[in-house]
């Protein structure tokens, strides 16, 4: 039963184009254009979506201060570029939406 259970939701998540992890929050995502510079495996503008999870996975308190670098933006951590704030993005990210897309991309 479990087995049928864990069957379809592996089913569902990748007929949704999803293989693991949360949902894209698609909307968001669009809207503060992450994917102008991001992917998700292959380091581009930015670092992928799947090295930062790397990286914050096991480091406490990673999803606040991502959060907030998010919104606000913050010194680089990865090389000489910084990450635009969100308003030079896409317009102002609330803190929930943050907390979204960060929990989205900690989880690839
Ligand atoms: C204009 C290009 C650009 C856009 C658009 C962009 N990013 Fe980034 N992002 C970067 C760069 C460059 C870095 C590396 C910055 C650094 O060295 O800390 C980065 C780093 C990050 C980090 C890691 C930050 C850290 O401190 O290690 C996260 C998480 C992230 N981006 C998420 C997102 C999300 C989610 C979106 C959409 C809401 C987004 N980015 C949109 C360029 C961008």
């Amino acid at each position: 039963m479990i087995t049928r259970i864990r069957n379809c939701l592996l089913v569902c998540a990748l007929s949704a184009g999803v293989a693991y992890g949360e949902p894209e929050p698609s909307a968001l995502v669009d809207q503060q254009h992450c994917m102008f510079c991001h992917t998700h495996d292959a380091p581009f503008l930015a670092p992928s979506f799947q090295q930062i999870a790397e990286r914050y996975r096991n480091v406490p308190n990673a999803q606040t201060m991502l959060e907030h670098k998010l919104r606000l933006g913050g010194k680089a951590h990865w090389g000489d570029t910084p990450m635009p704030p969100a308003a030079e993005r896409g317009g102002p990210l609330s803190a929930e939406d943050a907390h979204t897309l960060v929990q989205w991309v900690l989880s690839q």
